[in-house]
């Protein structure tokens, strides 16, 4: 139930004893520059200690000035980014971990996520590639470079035989979650499985927002439903990273550390018909990622 969390820097522990700050703040389609060098700043001083972004939102040295800016320590900062779908391999992987260093002006990342799994329809040696890949990352976690490794959108057909083949399993694993899009199997394999389980989009991307049944909930707690939605994650033991460009709304989506959602209220909300889905699945990635990857 993560019911321990009080605040932005409490955290779930990761499998290799690393502590993780309970929110993270996202920047998925926050532009490069300016916005995203202040949105970052406004985060940390909104009190998030915890960062995501990746290569392929092109915005990873924005995100570097704006810690840099804030003045908050470096190693009071988590910073996740993640390998791109063209980077595939262990020699790529250890460019691709140089390079998004080298974006951030940092000489270590707390936590490295393969995005997307490479997936049969693209190649037969989709097993292969995906273990490859890994090994870059766990060289990369040997070398002190990378606190911490996980993946983004598998599925238990991905995460099994990156499982036979790792010697550092993955710790996390970053999924789209929200109400009206939950993947619950999925979630609780993972959880399972001693992975701690990201959600991106926690907010269906703002579709869910103006939902008339959410609204009612939210309403009872006299809370706004983007703070249910991160409440709703952490209650189910998933580690949220709302987005916001907004300095209000940001420091809004974290207060959520006084109030309960009910028990009751949990299952409508995982078991919601289906609202603000992205329409990304890892057999059927984003088609920009499939055309990028293919074209290797
Ligand atoms: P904005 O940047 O104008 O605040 P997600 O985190 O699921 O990807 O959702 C992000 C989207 O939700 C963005 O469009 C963001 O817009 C919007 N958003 C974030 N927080 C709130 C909030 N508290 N109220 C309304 N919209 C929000």
């Amino acid at each position: 139930m993560a019911l321990h969390l009080n605040s932005l820097t409490d955290t779930f522990t990761l499998a290799n004893g690393v502590q993780i700050p309970c929110i993270g703040y996202g920047t998925w389609q926050t532009p490069d520059g300016e916005t995203t060098r202040d949105c970052v700043k406004m985060a940390l001083d909104a009190g998030y200690r915890h960062i995501d972004t990746a290569f392929a939102y092109g915005n990873e040295a924005s995100v570097g000035e704006g810690i840099r800016l804030s003045g908050v320590k470096r190693e009071d900062i988590f910073v996740t980014t993640k390998h791109w779908v063209t980077e595939r391999g262990y020699e790529k992987t250890i460019k691709a971990v140089e390079a998004s260093l080298k974006n951030l002006g940092m000489d270590y990342m707390d936590l490295y996520l393969v995005h997307w799994p490479c997936v049969e329809k693209l190649t037969p040696e989709w097993k292969e590639l995906n273990a490859e890949t890994w090994r870059g990352f766990e060289r990369m976690y040997q070398d002190g470079k990378i606190r911490a490794l996980g993946v983004s959108n598998y599925e238990q057909k991905h995460l099994d035989p990156l499982w036979e083949t790792a010697s550092v399993k993955p710790m996390v694993n970053q999924l789209e979650f929200h109400p009206g899009y939950t993947q619950m199997d999925n979630i609780l394999y993972n959880q399972k499985k001693g992975l701690l389980v990201q959600a991106w989009s926690p907010l269906g991307s703002g579709a869910v927002l103006n939902n008339e049944d959410l609204k009612a909930i939210a309403a009872k707690y006299n809370k706004s439903v983007a703070q249910i939605c991160v409440r709703l994650a952490l209650q189910c033991g998933i580690l949220p990273l709302p987005k916001s460009t907004n300095a209000a709304r940001i420091a809004a989506n974290a207060e959520v550390f006084d109030f309960v959602i009910s028990d009751e209220d949990v299952q409508t909300l995982l078991t919601f018909p289906q609202l603000g889905f992205s329409g990304y699945s890892p057999e059927d990635a984003p088609a920009d990622a499939l055309a990028a990857s293919l074209a290797e």
